[in-house]
């Protein structure tokens, strides 16, 4: 079969059978099949769409385009998670160690940050010494060992996503259901874990804008998961506001370690013991959501959830000394107060501009290449429903070089501030299991 022949099946809008799907997948990464046709098909995946099934075989086919890690050695429960992807977003720091102390496997492999959002690996290397890169022999033996290990992605890991992703991104061809949860899944399913919780994000500064298009990814996602034999939930949360009060990647590790220490902002607490309650449900561990919860704030509340961080921390080479007094974490030069003009109630916070802002004070990359700054970012004092005075603080900025006054600007205008107190609204909107 002529290749041509695959994309003109899908531009008149039929299904793709497996073998099609194969033969795709396989050619992309031998290369022999030209980009330009990869390309073409991807465009006509997004224009008509596939079947769940198709998008099932999809994710199968990048699984086995490259290696796939065995956790079978290892006792116990793996499990795993994984977030569309937040401005603030840390709960893997939370979550794997909190999870851990309750006697589950944590194997986490985790992506850096690019564009608005960051990336667990920029966080954890913000602690002096972290090593995030362990050969796939020492990990799993980390895994054995402590319960956890949070490392980086090899590179032998489903390529097909790799060239995938790389095309989709210079072809507007990235907002597709089928295409995001083939990617997404592929990456969870080539690590061996039992169990997947998808925090799966919906809003502005999200992929998913609705949460109508948020429960569709979510349930597509769920369907490759349980296809293959895994047990996978989805927690939905809105994206209206970044996710706890830090943005940036030291700022970001200290609220992790308050959180497990249970000083944590209520938001941001509050999504990872709903999440960790699905974990330990889908580990067996406990019966009700109920028995989970009491088991998590027991591990909060004596402390075992902060030492397992501090067991991963040291088994990874970072400084746990740093995690007990916060002024060893790299600092920023400057700090100042972004002071609001307006007297009233914070009724909305562009995260995904607080996300690219953060960005250019040197929190994020652009480009791949390019380098971060540890020790910047935003500290938030007002959240959604909070009341601000005018000169009160909104935010500190925590900063190396000199503030544009335009980018102060674009930060201000960031905060939607009026006179009625919003509505009380939930992060979670549903369960999906
Ligand atoms: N994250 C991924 O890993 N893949 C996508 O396609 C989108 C988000």
């Amino acid at each position: 079969m002529r290749f041509v022949d695959i994309i003109e099946k899908k531009k008149q809008k039929k299904s793709l059978s497996k073998e099609e799907i194969k033969i795709w997948i396989q050619g992309l990464v031998e290369g022999s099949i030209p980009d330009y046709q990869s390309s073409a098909l991807l465009m006509a995946i997004v224009l008509n769409g596939m079947t769940q099934e198709e998008t099932t075989n999809l994710a199968e086919a990048m699984v086995l385009s490259g290696e796939q890690i065995d956790l079978s050695n290892i006792s116990g429960v793996k499990v795993d998670k994984h977030s569309t992807g937040g401005v603030g977003d840390k709960t893997t720091l939370v979550l794997g160690p909190l999870v851990a102390s309750c006697g589950l496997k944590v194997a986490k492999m985790s992506g850096r940050g690019l564009g608005h959002t960051g990336g667990t690996l920029d966080k954890l290397e913000s602690i002096p010494g972290f090593d995030c890169f362990l050969t796939t022999e020492n990990f799993v033996r980390q895994v054995e060992k402590i319960g956890i290990a949070l490392v980086g992605q090899t590179a032998d890991l489903v390529p097909a996503d790799k060239k995938l992703y790389a095309l989709r991104d210079v072809t507007a061809t990235v907002e597709s259901i089928p295409l995001i949860a083939s990617s997404i899944m592929s990456k969870k399913l080539a690590f061996g874990s039992d169990t997947i919780l998808l925090d799966v994000k919906f809003g502005e500064g999200a992929f998913m804008k609705t949460i109508e298009e948020g429960k569709e990814l979510a349930s597509s996602m769920i369907k490759i998961g349980k296809s293959l034999g895994r047990d996978t939930r989805a927690i939905l949360t809105e994206m209206d506001q970044p996710l706890g009060n830090t943005i940036g990647n030291a700022l970001e590790v200290i609220e992790a370690i308050e959180t497990l220490q249970g000083k944590g902002p209520e938001d941001f607490t509050e999504l990872c013991i709903a999440s960790a309650e699905l974990i330990l449900l889908q580990g067996k561990i406990v019966s009700t959501k109920e028995e989970a919860r009491e088991m998590l704030w027991k591990k909060i509340d004596s402390g075992e959830a902060f030492e397992k961080f501090c067991e991963v921390v040291r088994e990874q080479k970072g400084d746990v000394q740093a995690l007990h007094d916060i002024s060893l974490f790299p600092q920023a030069k400057n700090r100042t107060e972004l002071k609001s003009q307006k007297t009233g109630y914070v009724v909305k916070i562009h995260s995904q501009n607080l996300g690219f802002l953060s960005m250019e004070i040197g929190a994020g990359r652009e480009k791949k290449e390019d380098d971060i700054n540890p020790a910047v970012g935003l500290k938030l004092h007002k959240k959604y429903g909070d009341f601000v005075e005018v000169g009160e603080s909104l935010c500190a900025i925590y900063h190396d070089n000199p503030l544009e006054e335009n980018w102060k600007t674009r930060l201000l205008e960031s905060f939607e501030i009026q006179e009625g107190k919003p509505k009380k609204k939930n992060m979670i909107e549903a369960i999906i299991e």
